[in-house]
């Protein structure tokens, strides 16, 4: 019989439940966001988080098991995988707490897990030609990293951002822009229609590393636009995105040519972006190696790739203990 593992996510607005079996096979995946409530803020508000994954969580999680066509306490679930860090403090707890009680109620272990390297997993569980190694650019709104996978749970941080995340930059240029909340999405579609050159930016983090930097970007084109205040929105969107893609891109670049791979994947919500789609394909296929990118459920947030890491981990380090915390911090070069 093959075992199943329970994930359950939490770290920011969304909360989600997903039953996954050892062979990475997505039996269900329930999300439910709470951004309709902090879209009028502008961002994420914590406090709000908190109180919507505690209202949510339990018919979430009970939604998972009956899409999977399993009852509470069902015998073939052997684990319970949660994320503990990083995140929203309060959010992690609700999930963390659950999972505990799950995990004493049904008389099973239960493993944190780190979002971030959920999100290095979302890509096997879509592609099972996958082959190692593998350089991966996880770009959300709260982390932005180029990682080298030498294999599933084993990863070297090439380099990450200095100051904002990619999607963040995204969100409060759309904010200057008078544009709604997630930015990202509304960016992207207005660029198409947009010419890339109108707005001269400065090329960002020109040095033989690969760290990335989006907080003068964005402080570029307040100070642009406030120079050219007839210029089109869209004009300022698809240079803003083209400024974005060409960083990220070129440090990508420079990590395939030192460090030779088989495979290229994107990861995180930023994943959605036309033109780093485009230009990720591009420079894969440029340097003759796979491209993975994952569908756009298994980009942004959900329980699926938290399910496949922690069976992953309970394989290699085994449960938690009762006294774990949460880590709202816990960077992913830490994992063990
Ligand atoms: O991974 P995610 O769902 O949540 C976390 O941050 O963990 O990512 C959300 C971020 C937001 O900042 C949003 O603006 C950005 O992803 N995003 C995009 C696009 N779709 C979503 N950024 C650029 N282009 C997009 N098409
Ligand atoms: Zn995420």
């Amino acid at each position: 019989m093959m075992g199943l593992v329970l994930g359950i996510e939490t770290s920011c607005d969304e909360t989600a439940a997903s039953v996954v079996d050892e062979e990475f096979h997505v039996l269900s995946s329930v999300i439910e966001s709470s951004i309709d409530q902090h879209r009028a803020f502008g961002g994420v508000v914590p406090e709000l988080a908190g109180r919507a994954h505690v209202a949510t969580i339990g018919p979430v999680v009970r939604r998972a098991l009956s899409d999977a066509g399993l009852d509470p306490h069902d015998p073939k679930i052997l684990g319970i995988a949660v994320t503990s860090g990083p995140g929203l403090i309060g959010s992690l707890l609700v999930g963390l707490s659950a999972a505990k009680a799950y995990a004493l109620a049904w008389g099973v272990p239960f493993v944190g897990v780190n979002h971030l390297e959920g999100h290095l997993f979302a890509p096997l569980l879509e592609s099972s030609d996958l082959e190692w190694p593998l350089t991966t650019l996880l770009v959300s709104g709260g982390h932005s990293l180029i990682v080298l996978q030498s294999g599933p749970g084993e990863h070297v941080v090439l380099g990450e951002t200095i100051d904002d995340a990619a999607g963040e930059a995204y969100d409060k240029v759309a904010r200057w822009l008078g544009l709604g909340y997630p930015g990202g999405p509304e960016i992207d579609h207005l660029a198409q229609t947009g010419t890339a050159g109108s707005l001269k930016l400065p090329r960002s983090m020109t040095g033989d590393d690969y760290d990335l930097s989006f907080s003068g970007l964005k402080t570029a084109v307040v100070r642009a636009t406030e120079k050219q205040r007839d210029l089109p929105v869209a004009d300022v969107a698809a240079s803003f995105q083209a400024a974005v893609a060409e960083q990220l891109l070129r440090k990508l670049r420079r990590a395939l040519e030192h460090h030779p791979v088989k495979g290229l994947a994107l990861a995180g919500g930023v994943a959605a972006n036309s033109a780093l789609r485009s230009g990720v394909t591009e420079l894969a296929q440029e340097f003759g190696v796979e491209v993975h990118l994952p569908t756009m459920a298994m980009c942004t947030d959900n329980a699926a790739m938290i399910a496949a890491a922690g069976t992953y981990r309970l394989r290699h380090d085994g449960p938690s203990t009762w006294d774990l915390s949460a880590s709202p911090n816990w960077q992913l070069a830490d994992v063990s």
